[in-house]
């Protein structure tokens, strides 16, 4: 359990209280909680401390609320609450970031795009999240020719794109079947092989339909048409970019949670990964009672899917979620006129009385 800064430990309250009621006596859950981003660089000096890192490496699945704030905006680089997520990302060798947006039917309103266009809306953006411009050598702040110049690295190895481009193809075999596959090949060579070894892939895919995009055609598809589109495969930076925009075709981005896996397996031989509400720490909210703990608690199903084998519960969990939605349960920044309007712990009990 890895809370982190502003809504962060209200949400991941929220989930673990999920997670007991729905492991109840058949799967009881251990939790250990750690400090990380702000609250950790506050009380230990580190956005990461060793000790955590060490611990996560231990746990079956890692549970993260967000981290980050503006307390912490002008501390350099690599002192900043991000380098937490980043280091926990790296460290745990979680090379793979599923996103998946589903607009809920009883959401459809909530959504800031016309009805007809986001009804049934049901996309997984498959991030690749270790390596790309975020991790990529050269890179920093320094003086050319007198002048300040900042550069970063935008590089991929062929394994790495192999390996996050057969999480997708995967992933579509137990969906629609189709994989649009994001990149900027007309301009950049790392795209220009990321296309290549994606199409190598998907020869071993027969029955999955692959179509490359650019970004910025993505960027304008995923508004216009969202029903396109079934996974999306891209890199560590588009995927950020992208997966919010999917994301706001859901309603609010209060939604969406997020799985990040990798090779690494747990004591149940299972992947061990890390699970994460794709907000961030929304601090002009924080400690209100007005987050809206969905992402969290459907990452807390992901978690139970994917790390604990415990699909029927992870089932459980969404539904309940789903029924809540029906029956007109909202907090502020999914509401609309003449609904139930919750608090982060009224929507929580909500959704504990549906399980
Ligand atoms: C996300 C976030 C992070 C990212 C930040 C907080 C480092 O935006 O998980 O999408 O860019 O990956
Ligand atoms: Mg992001």
């Amino acid at each position: 359990m890895l809370p982190g800064d502003g809504i962060g430990p209200e949400v991941t309250t929220a989930a673990v209280r999920i997670l007991q009621k729905v492991g109840g006596a058949d799967l009881p859950l251990q939790f250990e909680m750690a400090v990380v981003g702000g609250a950790a660089i506050d009380t230990t000096g580190v956005p990461l401390p060793a000790t955590v890192l060490k611990g996560a490496k231990k746990a079956d699945a890692v549970l993260l609320g967000a981290v980050g704030g503006p307390k912490w905006d002008s501390l350099p680089h690599q002192g900043r609450p991000e380098q937490a997520l980043l280091g926990l990302r790296f460290g745990l060798g979680l090379f793979a970031n599923l996103r998946p947006a589903h607009v809920f039917d009883s959401l459809v309103q909530a959504s800031t795009l016309k009805e007809e266009v986001v009804r049934g809306t049901d996309i997984l953006v498959v991030r690749e999240l270790t390596g790309g411009i975020y991790f990529g050598t050269p890179r920093g702040i320094r003086r050319r020719a007198g002048k300040r110049v900042g550069f970063n690295t935008e590089i991929y190895s062929v394994p790495e794109m192999m390996r996050i481009a057969k999480v997708a193809f995967e992933a579509a075999r137990r969906r629609r079947k189709k994989v649009v596959s994001v990149d900027k090949a007309n301009i950049l060579e790392s795209s220009m092989l990321w296309r290549e070894t994606v199409s190598r892939v998907a020869r071993r895919y027969p029955d999955i339909e692959l179509v490359h995009m650019y970004v910025d055609n993505c960027a304008m598809q995923l508004v216009r048409n969202p029903l396109q589109f079934d996974v999306i495969l891209t890199t560590n930076m588009f995927g950020d970019i992208l997966s919010d925009e999917a994301a706001m075709l859901t309603g609010s981005i209060g939604m969406l949670p997020s799985a990040s896996l990798g090779s690494g397996k747990n004591s149940l031989g299972l992947p061990r990964g890390m699970y994460e509400p794709v907000h961030g720490t929304a601090p002009d909210i924080a400690g209100k009672g007005l987050a809206n703990p969905l992402a969290a608690i459907l990452s807390s199903a992901l978690l139970l899917r994917y790390s604990l084998g415990a699909d029927d519960l992870a089932s459980r969990v969404e539904e309940a979620v789903q029924v809540v939605l029906q029956e007109g349960g909202r907090t502020s920044d999914i509401g609309g006129g003449g609904v139930k309007r919750f608090s982060t712990s009224e929507m929580t009990e909500a959704v504990l009385e549906r399980l």
